[in-house]
């Protein structure tokens, strides 16, 4: 079975394709790789500073067709066997160019469609690289995501232990990178400047750590308060910014908190596998933290190539073919997408 995958809810057009081999009694199916591309429009937002709804959904319509015909070149196929589509949580205006074509393709070539959801694609991707999912607790840190998750199965339900109550991390160091004058998007460019710095020159603040917080969810509005106020310090002291400082610092806060948080749940759950996913996972402290406390907690860490990490349409496609093997129902062509979704 061959699953075209497509991913439109934020500022990257994907479209993957994966062929499908089935499991038998004793070994489980899985994806293999056949085609991944992915057209962005990060560098049109760039002025802005942030992505831009309406220019991300205008990208993704001349993008699309063209990253289609890419995608199906590279894979060698002619048409798939089922379409899998993003239908949340993202943009609104983005969600809908990528759930309009995957109707549009399925219904044209008489294919079934299959409705995903985006952020089980950031778990399901880590097994085109690490084979086969064991149960797991996943980490998902991105520009629009900070989820905490348990997955039992990829077939099924995910559930979801915690998320943001404010900012996501990716959004924060986007922020604070541009506090920091250090251009968009900010996250790489943060963490170059960190590699300069001292992680322990300035302690912010670690968000819902205390006694009383919720074990599983994230804060990162108080830290980049903190940098903010930070910042005005020295501007009002007449001080120049010690910018490689206040990076690592920042940056060593929140990957603290992640990393702690993440390790933790896996001890509550019992599982002894962590999996990290999303663009600001390719954060070279994140990264490396986690691995030193997966290391002295006897947990197995998996983390995707960076470029998987990112929006891509191959974990959609994988994701697609792992719901498809596990027997469900194909989607209606009026499913609707949903900006808001929840795992
Ligand atoms: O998954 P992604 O490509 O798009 C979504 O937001 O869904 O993630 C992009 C986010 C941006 O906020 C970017 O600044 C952040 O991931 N990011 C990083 C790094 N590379 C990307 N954040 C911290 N350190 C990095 N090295
Ligand atoms: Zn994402």
């Amino acid at each position: 079975m061959i699953v075209l995958g497509i991913e439109s809810s934020c500022d990257e057009t994907g479209v993957g394709v994966v062929r499908w081999t089935p499991g038998d009694g004793d070994t489980p199916g899985f994806a293999t790789m056949l085609a991944d591309e992915v057209a962005s429009s990060v560098d049109e937002h760039a002025r802005f500073g942030g992505v831009v709804p309406e220019i991300a959904s205008r990208a993704h319509l001349e993008a699309i067709v063209p990253t289609m015909r890419r995608a199906r070149e590279a894979a060698g196929i002619d048409r798939p066997d089922a379409i899998a589509v993003t239908i949340g949580p993202g943009l609104a205006g983005a969600l809908l160019v990528g759930v309009a074509a995957a109707k549009a393709y399925a219904l044209a070539w008489d294919v079934p469609l299959y409705a995903m959801n985006h952020l089980g694609g950031h778990v399901a991707v880590d097994t085109l690289e690490h084979g086969p999912m064991p149960e797991c607790v996943a980490l998902l840190v991105s520009g629009g995501h900070t989820h905490l998750l348990h997955v039992t199965d990829l077939a099924e339900p995910i559930v979801e232990l915690g998320t943001t109550v404010d900012d996501a991390a990716g959004e924060a160091f986007d922020k604070v990178a541009r506090l920091l004058d250090l251009g968009f998007p900010g996250g790489p460019a943060l963490d170059r400047a960190a590699c300069a710095g001292d992680p322990g020159a300035i302690a912010f603040p670690r968000g819902m750590t205390g006694p009383r917080d919720s074990r599983h969810d994230f804060s990162f509005s108080g830290v980049k308060t903190a940098v903010a106020r930070y910042v005005e310090k020295c501007g009002r002291d007449g001080a120049e910014v010690p910018v490689a400082d206040v990076a690592a610092s920042f940056q060593e806060a929140v990957a603290d908190v992640l990393t702690m948080k993440a390790v933790r749940a896996c001890g509550d759950l019992g599982v002894d596998t962590l999996v990290l996913g999303g663009g600001a996972t390719a954060n070279s402290r994140i990264r490396s933290l986690a691995q030193e406390r997966c290391d002295s907690a006897g947990i197995e860490l998996r983390v995707p190539k960076p470029r998987l990490c990112t929006d891509n349409g191959v974990m959609i496609a994988t994701l697609g073919a792992h719901v498809i093997g596990g027997g469900a129902e194909p989607s209606p062509l009026t499913v609707a997408s949903d900006p808001a979704m929840s795992v």
